[in-house]
């Protein structure tokens, strides 16, 4: 229990780093809250204009995730593999650093896919990808890569962890509510524009 407890910690403080604000801060684009949604995820990075800036946070808040399952799988039991994964994903949404106000969790979720079940981790990012590319709304993609995880994790013989990519989509689905709502009333930003109503 207290190995499990390390872990959920550790997670925890490897998610928190809110790599969108760093990134943001250390090329001098200004603080992101100010900024089209207010979020500190990647596509909020976008909306200054700074590609590279926006790969930067995709990359960083992506690979807290993988490291967090990369870790505990390396020195404890596949138990904090998942431990670790859910406490990266909320140290994401929920950093103290922040006064427990983060992000949406996507990236973070994408990248401890690929480390927990890489074809998973594929195909997630494959149906980002392409609802990206058809309706050019990240949130849709989002919600659909994330939301199909569960299904995904079935097909492809990993049924151990669908209960918490269960747990995880419901948390983006709550996360993205603001999203939902301006996809619903046609308000949503499309990716590569700057402003958001
Ligand atoms: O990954 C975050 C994305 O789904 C939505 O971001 O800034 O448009 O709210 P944003």
């Amino acid at each position: 229990m207290g190995g499990l407890l390390l872990w959920a910690a550790i997670g925890y403080l490897l998610g928190s780093v809110p790599y969108g604000i760093v990134v943001a801060k250390m090329l001098g684009l200004g603080n992101l809250r100010d900024i089209g949604s207010g979020n500190i995820g990647a596509t909020n990075v976008l909306r200054t204009g700074n590609k590279k800036a926006a790969a930067l946070t995709l990359l960083f808040d992506a690979g807290k995730g993988a490291v967090a399952v990369l870790l505990a799988r390396a020195f404890a039991g596949e138990d904090a593999v998942q431990i670790a994964a859910l406490a990266a994903f909320l140290g994401h949404c929920f950093p103290v650093w922040l006064g427990f106000k983060g992000g949406k969790g996507v990236a973070t979720h994408l990248g401890m896919m690929w480390a927990l079940a890489w074809p998973i981790g594929l195909v997630c990012c494959l149906t980002w990808l392409l609802i990206a590319a058809v309706f050019r709304f990240s949130s849709l993609a989002a919600l659909l890569a994330t939301g199909f995880a569960p299904a995904f994790a079935i097909f492809l013989g990993q049924g151990e962890l669908v209960v918490l990519l269960l747990v995880l989509a419901v948390l983006v689905y709550i996360r993205h509510a603001d999203n939902i709502t301006r996809l619903r009333n046609g308000t949503e930003t499309k990716i590569g524009s700057k402003k958001t109503e």
